[in-house]
């Protein structure tokens, strides 16, 4: 008995050891995230909703990817410069118009950096703007609709990295060029880009009421790689801010030959100043070429039009608008405070970040303290506009955002950390590790008067061993940090689609009432829309046939098709009566080839398709829309190109 009860004393104490062996793993491997205060910071119970949207930029995908935080859950991939054939969106006919550029039809970009409208320096969840950064564009998305409204091409720029960063009453969206060029465009030697190639920085005028784009002017910069910029906002409204690279005009090997010179530039333009300069006249108006593409939510089409001016602005006409801020080693980021009184540079190649005062910046303007010029700009001297320097920081800072409470947290690639920092004192208060590479942070409200400081996302460039391996390719990882106290806390880890560059977030309360649950029917101005089943019909126009078609649960109108021949191009123009909040349907054809087509309720889209073979060849619905689904389908008859058949239609018989 008493060897029994000490077997089963042992074996207990074995089970426990085991078990606190369990858990010291745990802790390690999450560095001490996941324990249960952590899970109830990040749990959204089911039916319960977020407290944040967060807009995440898509990298090489092209798009833009919406979360939820702190849940971390993905609700939608909004597609802005990539085709996606889970809509249509750029395979339908209504659609194809977005995608041209000067460059023809362009299917696909990488875009970096979201941002979202502001009315008096704070959120006002109307619009969210983003760039296309290898065809230069900036996309304008409806915050109601979560589509993209609007894309205008950037011309004379290359690589729209600096982009697409808005003033604080969003009276304009502004885009810079990483890759100076050759403005215009010509054929020149390459060996000739020192003062021969331009960087354009670009002032893109929204209009208050609808958010039209129009590029109002671009000022023709020096040669400089153009990287990140940042609006000033409170008493440094009317100013922008670019970090440069590549002052050192290196045209190969760029990663010895621009890396020579100890301090690049902060470019600090008054575009206030421009403005008033271009109202009265001021400015040269040069031969272009670039596509301005709108989509209309109520005939649901895009157009495209070509543009063939831009009014060019040369720096050194304007005095005063333009200054250089000397920044060390190559500076990523520029990042401007809530209270628009620091500009911070950070220098990636550094270990320092360097902060610039707005108010030294203007005292030593006004008493005219340069330091030399470059291209006729003139240079400030260091000392005269640094507020201060956060030293030690870590290795490689790229990206700044602010909590509203006077507290910085900065990402530091090469150390994969973020630290957090005073504004004002310059005094390191926290640090934690990031898993891994982290690019950049994002704290909803960040670039902005007022930001909402709860959380902190950090966007990592490396996910090795975070997740289940999934072949080589690995999903980016963004982490969630607690901010709302004195020390941050690592809570969650989440995977992001494509390479978030950058991400936008805002209160779930700002967007969510306003968010748009159908088209309405009765307002659908598509030439092509069928608005009664009355209205459905095919009619022939030489080789082309026109289907005009209604779908509602659960059928199609017509749902039999006749007389289409081999060598026919066939238009299905599909509107979907539907009246009820998420109810789309779907449409695929046999052998289509493109893509189909996601229908919203109360919109019309056009998919073509080229019958290649006679028979009688199906389509149906994709959306799994009622009980019925599976009885949402249809037939096309296609007879010989030779054949006689006549057109005719039916549903049920009639
Ligand atoms: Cu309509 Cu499934």
């Amino acid at each position: 008995m008493k060897n029994y009860k000490f077997q089963l004393l042992s074996l207990f104490g074995v089970l426990l050891l085991l078990s606190s062996c369990g858990n010291n793993n745990g802790q390690n491997k999450s560095s001490g995230a996941l324990n249960s205060s952590a899970a109830e910071k990040v749990y959204v119970a089911p039916g319960e909703h977020d407290e944040f949207y967060a807009f995440m930029s898509g990298g090489y995908s092209g798009n833009l990817t919406v979360y939820g935080l702190p849940s971390g859950r993905m609700f939608k991939e909004i597609p802005v410069f990539s085709q996606f054939p889970t809509t249509g969106y750029g395979y339908s006919e209504e659609t194809k118009p977005m995608f041209n550029t000067s460059f023809g039809f362009v299917p696909a970009d990488d875009s970096h950096h979201p941002d979202i409208s502001q009315t008096n320096g704070e959120l006002d969840g109307r619009w969210l703007f983003i760039n296309g950064n290898n065809t230069p564009r900036i996309a304008r998305i409806d915050l109601q609709t979560f589509e993209t409204a609007e894309i205008i091409e950037v011309p004379n720029s290359a690589g729209n990295h600096s982009s697409s960063f808005i003033t604080e009453n969003t009276e304009y969206v502004v885009a810079g060029t990483r890759f100076s060029v050759p403005i215009p465009q010509r054929d020149i030697p390459i060996k000739d880009y020192k003062g021969n190639f331009k960087g354009a920085l670009s002032f893109i005028s929204i209009d208050p009421e609808d958010g039209n784009m129009e590029i109002k002017f671009q000022l023709m910069m020096p040669g400089f790689n153009y990287d990140l910029s940042h609006p000033g906002r409170g008493k440094s409204h009317g100013w922008f801010f670019f970090t440069t690279y590549n002052t050192e005009e290196a045209n190969s090997l760029l990663e010895v030959n621009a890396s020579q010179n100890d301090k690049d530039f902060i470019a600090a333009v008054n575009w206030k100043k421009i403005e008033e300069y271009v109202t009265n006249g001021g400015g040269t108006k040069m031969p272009s070429n670039y596509a301005h593409n709108v989509y209309d939510e109520h005939t649901h089409t895009a157009t495209s039009t070509m543009k063939k001016e831009v009014l060019m602005v040369d720096p050194t006409k304007v005095p005063g608008a333009v200054y250089f801020l000397p920044t060390p080693k190559s500076p990523h980021g520029v990042d401007v405070d809530p209270t628009g009184s620091f500009i911070i540079g950070n220098g990636k190649l550094s270990a320092d970040l360097t902060v610039h005062s707005f108010d030294k910046m203007i005292a030593a303007i006004e008493a005219k303290k340069f330091d030399g010029e470059a291209y006729g700009i003139p240079i400030l001297k260091f000392e005269d506009v640094l507020a201060g320097t956060l030293k030690s920081g870590g290795l490689g800072p790229l990206h700044t955002e602010f909590d509203g409470k006077g507290n910085a947290y900065t990402t530091f690639f090469i150390s994969s950390e973020v630290v957090k920092w005073k504004v004002g004192t310059w005094e390191v208060l926290d640090r934690k590790p990031t898993f891994y590479s982290v690019g950049h942070g994002m704290i909803p409200g960040g670039n902005s008067r007022k930001p909402f400081g709860k959380y902190f996302v950090s966007m990592n460039k490396i996910t090795k061993d975070r997740y289940l391996p999934t072949g080589p390719e690995l999903e980016h990882s963004a982490q969630l940090y607690d901010i709302s106290g004195d020390k941050m806390e690592l809570i969650y880890d989440f995977p992001t689609h494509g390479e978030p560059h950058y991400a936008a977030g805002i209160p779930a309360e700002l967007l969510a009432p306003k968010s748009k649950k159908i088209y309405r029917l009765d307002d659908n101005k598509h030439p092509d829309a069928v608005l009664s089943p009355d209205g459905a019909k095919v009619v022939r126009k030489g080789n082309e046939v026109h289907v005009y078609m209604s779908m509602i649960r659960s059928h199609f109108t017509p749902d039999n098709i006749e007389g289409i021949k081999v060598g026919d191009k066939v238009y299905f123009h599909i509107t979907n009566h539907e009246q009820d909040f998420d109810v789309p349907h779907g449409f695929m054809m046999i052998g289509q080839n493109n893509s189909g087509l996601l229908i919203m309720p109360g919109q019309t889209k056009t998919s073509v398709w080229e019958p290649k073979q006679p028979g009688v060849w199906p389509f149906y619905c994709t959306d799994f829309c009622s009980a019925l689904h599976q009885e949402m389908q249809g037939y096309v008859r296609v007879s010989p190109a030779s054949s006689n058949i006549e057109i005719s239609w039916s549903l049920d018989g009639d």
